[in-house]
């Protein structure tokens, strides 16, 4: 593995949180999935993240703190919804976005006057941040460590193999937990907008909110993991049903075509290709669904076929990353 990956030990996460004073990236875990992070206050920095990305400067990033009480430095005017869902689910996979202070510059907000906001629960992360701040950061700028538009990474490995040359460390913490990105609640005034779902459900949501959140619109903020193709594999990819599955296979099969199946049975007799069985909760398809298919991605196969998840309240963020991940045009 690439030189620059490191065991986040107390060590090097003060190595971590100087590289980050000093203006460089540092990759890091999440409970969500990894991070490329950057001094949030130094636009110089956060410009640099949008390179190593090759995203588009306009896209905002998500802005880490260690702790809920730093919220009022980076956001004004927030709503009692949005500090009702930060003491529920903070330190946790929920971002908020904000009206935004003068600290949030354009760099890290993408120009608008908003901000995303995140404590994250990974031990790592907060080491991390709690190290940064005593060296007077403000928060981490970080959004998903992998190149723009392809699968986010949730180990170590993953960001070395999209990102290796361009960070200075990666701080190895284990595989994410959660592995799909973190839920995203944005306010219209006091109105809730679920703007990406995410393992926190509307449900949960819903409890502390008083009210369902609303799903967007066309004058929500912008928010690129929204964008309809995003998350993808490299090898086209495509949602089948479980039923015609074995159909679906043969026609590929017989014009010598290579195909990987990501499913939640076992491997039929009869298939020798590639074949992920993947856990049958949603929590769990989760957890393993993005090293799935950069497994299968890299299984050299012409076509990658996904079984469509269930119909169910439970598999949204599910549903959410397979429709992107397999979104052609
Ligand atoms: O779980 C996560 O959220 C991970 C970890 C590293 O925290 N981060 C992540 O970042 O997924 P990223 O940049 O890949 O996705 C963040 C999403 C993007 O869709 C971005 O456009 C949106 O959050 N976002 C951030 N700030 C925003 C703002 N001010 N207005 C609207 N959307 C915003
Ligand atoms: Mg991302």
């Amino acid at each position: 593995m690439n030189a620059n990956v490191v065991t986040a030990d107390a060590a090097a996460i003060d190595r971590a949180a100087d590289a980050l004073r000093a203006g460089a990236l540092v990759a890091f875990p999440t409970e969500t999935v990894y991070g490329l992070g950057a001094d949030a206050a130094n636009p110089v920095a956060v410009r640099a993240v949008f390179e190593a990305k090759g995203r588009p400067s306009d896209h905002p990033l998500i802005v880490h703190l260690a702790d809920a009480k730093h919220l009022d430095v980076w956001a004004r005017d927030v709503p009692d919804g949005a500090r009702a869902l930060a003491r529920a689910f903070w330190p946790g996979p929920l971002t908020l976005i904000l009206p935004r202070t003068a600290l949030a510059g354009d760099a890290v907000t993408g120009g608008q006057d908003t901000v995303g906001l995140r404590v994250p629960a990974h031990p790592v992360a907060h080491a991390l941040l709690v190290a940064f701040a005593r060296r007077g950061g403000h928060g981490i700028a970080a959004p998903s460590a992998n190149r723009y538009g392809h699968v986010s990474p949730t180990t170590a490995a993953h960001v070395a193999d999209d990102l290796g040359d361009r960070v200075a460390l990666i701080l190895d913490g284990g595989p994410c937990d959660v592995g799909i990105e973190s839920t995203i609640v944005a306010f219209a005034g006091d109105r809730p907008i679920l703007m990406r779902p995410g393992r926190i459900g509307v449900d949960a949501l819903a409890r502390v909110l008083g009210r369902v959140p609303a799903a967007p619109s066309g004058g929500a903020p912008r928010a690129s993991g929204t964008h309809a193709s995003h998350y993808a594999p490299r090898t086209e990819a495509f949602l089948v049903d479980a039923a015609i599955l074995p159909v679906e296979i043969l026609r590929l099969t017989e014009r010598d075509e290579v195909v990987a199946v990501l499913a939640r049975a076992p491997k039929p007799a009869g298939f020798d290709g590639p074949w992920i069985e993947a856990p049958s909760d949603a929590d769990g398809y989760a957890r393993e669904l993005y090293a799935n298919l950069r497994a299968l991605d890299a299984a050299g196969a012409d076509a990658i076929l996904i079984e469509t998840p269930p119909d169910d309240p439970a598999w949204l963020a599910v549903s959410d990353r397979l429709a992107r991940a397999t979104h052609r045009g």
